[in-house]
């Protein structure tokens, strides 16, 4: 007979949000407009090597370890399975109290792993010998010791010996006494500074669903940087699919969850690695012009990798963010296959391709589209740029957002209900 518990978990799924191609795919700005609708917010994996923007007073906010659902003022839970880097975490807690936001609503996992600022060193250390393209923010390092079991817990922070002993067993470079000593202060200050906001994330969030709460999961970087499913090596250490959160809550797998694919309308990606409808030259000033983006290498959007991350993930939607921002292009293109060196097909990621994408081309949108609040009043390029992503992924695209103010609108699938 299934418990009570285990009723109510089948009845409220969690919903979550998951980053569809390989991360920045504006699922902070997403979160934050659909929060209010829920009792609690969480974030599942990874640590501060994601950056979530959201916009507070048309000021740009970035998160890195908070759940963006708390700037509309919902609990938010940091879950046991983060990195977190406690300095920084208190930095982050100041910084929404500065803006306003009530940064009491935040609970911490008591068994979520410390990133230690020598764990940033090896990092960095490490990209300066062997470049992945890591964020440098110490999550591999952390990960090496969370996988061999020495990392620091949450929980231990107040423990001086242990800041201690975690601290001098890391050996990226010898470092005076008086250095550890500072460092250990600075430790054990977070550390008592975050206690009261302990909690046993797991349970947090199964008694939330127990009680019939909603809860959305805010996931981290995207699918193509699964440790396991994604464009090897260029990846990050955790798994950023649904199956990865709910692992790291402590979510039963058959307990369906409601997941929403997120994904720009075009493509971007930090770092190295394989990226099959990366643009160069004219065509890349045209698309950097149109997006303003230029800290990142940038592409089309790839309905391959999309179909792809829906196979891992099971996506019940997409939201397709930033779909202003590619307003004014003659022609708006989409990948629409991966393609080996030999320009032959490819439906997988292996190591050596794809290298390219076959590229179809729709109409452009010229005309403005920012206050555009439902598919209802698009122009008709931008709505068949919505209608073609949905009919080549088979997932309906719910969601778009059209303002740099991250407002989300709805769309009424021509797929119908799933
Ligand atoms: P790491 O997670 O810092 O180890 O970085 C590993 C790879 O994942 C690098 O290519 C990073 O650029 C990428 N990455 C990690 N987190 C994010 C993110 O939040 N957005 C975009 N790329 C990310």
């Amino acid at each position: 007979m299934p418990g009570p518990v285990e009723q109510h978990l089948r009845a409220v799924p969690a919903t979550f949000l998951i980053g569809a191609l390989w991360g920045d795919e504006g699922k902070g700005r997403v979160a934050a407009a659909l929060a209010p609708g829920f009792a609690l917010t969480v974030r599942a994996t990874g640590g501060g090597n994601a950056k979530h923007t959201v916009l507070v007073d048309g000021q740009a906010l970035a998160l890195r370890h908070v759940p963006c659902g708390i700037v509309a003022g919902v609990p938010a839970l940091l879950g046991p399975g983060m990195l977190v880097h406690p300095l920084a975490l208190v930095e982050e807690l100041a910084l929404l109290d500065r803006t306003g936001i009530d940064a009491g609503l935040v609970r911490v996992s008591a068994g979520a792993t410390v990133v230690l600022p020598e764990h940033v060193d090896e990092d960095v250390a490490r990209e300066r010998m062997r470049p992945l393209g890591t964020t440098r923010s110490g999550i591999g390092p952390a990960l090496v010791d969370k996988a061999r079991r020495v990392a620091l817990r949450m929980h231990e922070l107040t423990d001086a010996q242990r800041v201690r002993h975690a601290l001098q067993s890391r050996t990226v470079r010898a470092r005076p006494k008086s250095e550890i000593e500072r460092q250990v202060r600075a430790l054990v200050r977070a550390g008592r500074a975050l206690a009261p906001r302990l909690v046993d994330g797991g349970a947090l969030v199964r008694a939330a669903l127990a009680r019939g709460d909603d809860v959305l999961v805010e996931g981290a970087q995207g699918t193509l940087l699964d440790v396991d499913h994604g464009t090897w090596p260029h990846v990050t250490g955790t798994h950023p699919t649904v199956g990865g959160a709910m692992a790291a809550l402590g979510l039963p797998a058959r307990e369906v969850a409601r997941v929403i694919g997120v994904t720009r309308a075009y493509a971007t990606r930090q770092g190295a690695g394989l990226f099959p409808t990366e643009v160069h030259g004219r065509e890349e000033g045209a698309l950097r012009a149109a997006t303003r983006e230029y800290s990142v290498r940038i592409g089309w959007l790839d309905l391959q990798a999309l179909r792809y991350a829906h196979v891992l993930n099971g996506f019940d939607e997409l939201a397709v963010t930033g779909l202003d921002r590619l307003r004014g292009l003659e022609v708006v293109k989409l990948g629409d296959g991966w393609l080996d060196a030999r320009g032959r097909t490819l439906t997988t990621l292996s190591t050596d391709g794809p290298i390219g994408a076959r590229l179809c081309e729709l109409p452009g949108f010229l005309d403005d589209v920012t206050n555009v609040r439902s598919a209802r009043g698009m122009p008709p390029a931008a709505r068949g740029f919505l209608d073609f992503v949905e009919r080549s992924v088979a997932v309906p695209v719910r969601r778009f957002s059209v303002a740099r103010a991250g407002r989300l609108a709805t769309r009424r699938s021509l797929l119908g209900a799933r």
